[in-house]
């Protein structure tokens, strides 16, 4: 029998998160496509990436940032993995489309209305596939909230209120690099809450129509060093005198990778992966909060804050026929030099489904294995053709990638508006809206007849009280 061909592969962007994908293609998934080339501004990331898969034994040509197009051409590359910073993925995509190729990108889609625009027309004109690795919507608790939503056990979702909280070791990086400037990454309502959006829109089973915004920058500000009492103080962590007092370092020469990634070669970019979060260069926001108006009629409450003392997020959905409550701490505390606790402290969720006039189901949620939530092994599987069947429909196209970073564009105008509301379809001119092939809400059971034996999910649920479910979660 002759072997099926297998597909292949480039990434553009060789930094943290290309090595999801470079561990994937030359190791736990390599069976399921040929790394061929690497392209990179850095020629130092760009050798380290390359010798990473060398290890494993995949020999990859690698390619300057200029050289991208003729990479695609000298290595016969099918489908292009992009992982570069988010203001340079349209470019990329675009390129690659135009090209005949296929495209695989991290979110954020884009940055900007504009090039949402040209990369949906580049995908139409192309009519070759794009793939927007939106990572959360497969971690166990969304899933089975999808799932539960599906079921139509609540009826018709008329209103979220979703909160979603950043620490100040993950908040913070935000404001150490690249996505420190909205020109870079849009801001953390584009950059971070395309995340948060995309699931909303895969949830609901919609697209926003209008947006209304507030975001300030309070906390990752000089004025917070000062009063910090961290001053002096240096323009990177490296050598600032206030480093000792500092809770929101970084200590590049405490992580091999962040050394061997950012350090070892920053002579060749001047990409310091440390400058400092209080500094004044930065002008993106750290405190957000939107109000959002679905295409469905369902309506959100949006907030995001990243200089919190724990990460976590809760998203409550009040349905025609129930609630079903979704709460995740990711990490209960960080430590008081800017670390995280080791070993790691676990993951803990809960998704509590209750109908009208029934006590709460406290859902038995599969065990999650692996980064953000457990939703990158399974992406990887279903990405690589491993699991090919998707009731849950979590593979996104370009237009959820557009209609996911629209809302945080929209956000960001209706900011720079002093919280007008901005309408999604004068920014997203003729792009079309997605359309789900299930019906989000499902078959609804009459108004008298609920009856758990309908929902398969339920299985295995603790049916208790409110108050006593209450109390256990919280160890009482
Ligand atoms: N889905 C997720 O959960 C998740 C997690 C982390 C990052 N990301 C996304 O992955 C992307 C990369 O993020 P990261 O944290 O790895 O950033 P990074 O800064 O660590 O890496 C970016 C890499 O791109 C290279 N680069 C910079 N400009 C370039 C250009 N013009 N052309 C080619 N290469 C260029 C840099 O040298 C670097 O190697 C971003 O879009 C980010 O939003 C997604």
């Amino acid at each position: 029998m002759p072997q099926p061909v297998k597909p292949r592969y480039a990434i553009v962007g060789v930094g943290g998160r290309a090595y999801l994908y470079l561990e994937a293609l030359s190791r736990a998934h390599a069976g399921a496509g040929e790394l061929v080339a690497l392209c990179d501004s850095n020629p130092g990331r760009l050798a380290r990436a390359a010798g990473y898969v060398a290890d494993a034994g995949v020999q990859v040509a690698t390619y300057r940032a200029d050289l991208f197009a003729q990479m695609l051409a000298d290595a016969a590359v099918d489908r292009v993995i992009v992982t570069s910073p988010d203001y340079t993925h349209a470019r990329y995509i675009t390129a690659a489309l135009e090209a005949g190729r296929d495209v695989v990108t991290e979110k954020p889609l884009t940055v900007d209305a504009d090039s949402c625009r040209r990369i949906a027309a580049a995908r139409t004109r192309s009519g070759r596939a794009l793939r927007v690795t939106f990572n959360y919507r497969y971690s166990p608790p969304r899933t089975l909230v999808k799932q539960a939503l599906m079921s139509g056990i609540i009826g018709r979702v008329r209103a979220v209120n979703f909160e979603w909280q950043l620490d100040t070791h993950h908040g913070a990086d935000y404001f150490r690099r690249w996505h420190r400037n909205k020109a870079n990454s849009g801001g953390l309502f584009v950059h971070k809450a395309t995340h948060h959006f995309d699931l909303l829109n895969w949830w609901l089973g919609s697209t926003v129509t209008r947006v209304r915004a507030t975001g300030e920058r309070g906390f990752y500000r000089p004025e917070t060093a000062d009063a910090l009492g961290l001053a002096p103080r240096g323009e990177r962590c490296t050598g600032c005198p206030a480093f000792d007092r500092c809770r929101v370092r970084l200590d590049l020469s405490r992580s091999r990778a962040l050394t061997g990634l950012y350090a070892d070669n920053e002579g060749h970019d001047g990409y310091f992966r440390d400058r400092c979060v209080f500094s004044r260069d930065i002008d993106i926001e750290d405190t957000m909060a939107a109000a959002l108006t679905y295409e469905n009629g369902a309506v959100v409450n949006y907030l995001l804050t990243a200089n919190n003392p724990r990460e976590g997020y809760r998203a409550v959905f009040h349905g025609e026929r129930g609630l079903i409550t979704l709460e995740t701490t990711e990490r209960s505390y960080v430590r008081e030099d800017g670390g995280l606790v080791r070993p790691a402290l676990p993951e803990t969720s809960s998704v509590v489904v209750q109908p009208l006039f029934s006590p709460p189901f406290d859902l038995a949620i599969p065990a999650a294995v692996g980064d953000h939530g457990g939703g990158d092994a399974v992406m990887l599987q279903h990405l690589f053709g491993e699991i090919a069947d998707d009731p849950y429909e979590r593979a996104a196209d370009e237009l959820a990638g557009v209609w996911a970073a629209m809302v945080g564009i929209g956000a960001n105008a209706s900011i720079a508006a002093g919280g007008e509301a901005v309408e999604l379809s004068d920014l997203a001119g003729d792009i079309p809206r997605p359309s789900p092939r299930a019906p989000p809400f499902g078959a609804i059971h009459p108004w008298t007849q609920f009856n758990a034996g309908d929902y398969p999910f339920l299985a295995g649920a603790a049916r208790e009280d409110a108050g006593s479910a209450w109390l256990r979660r919280h160890g009482v």
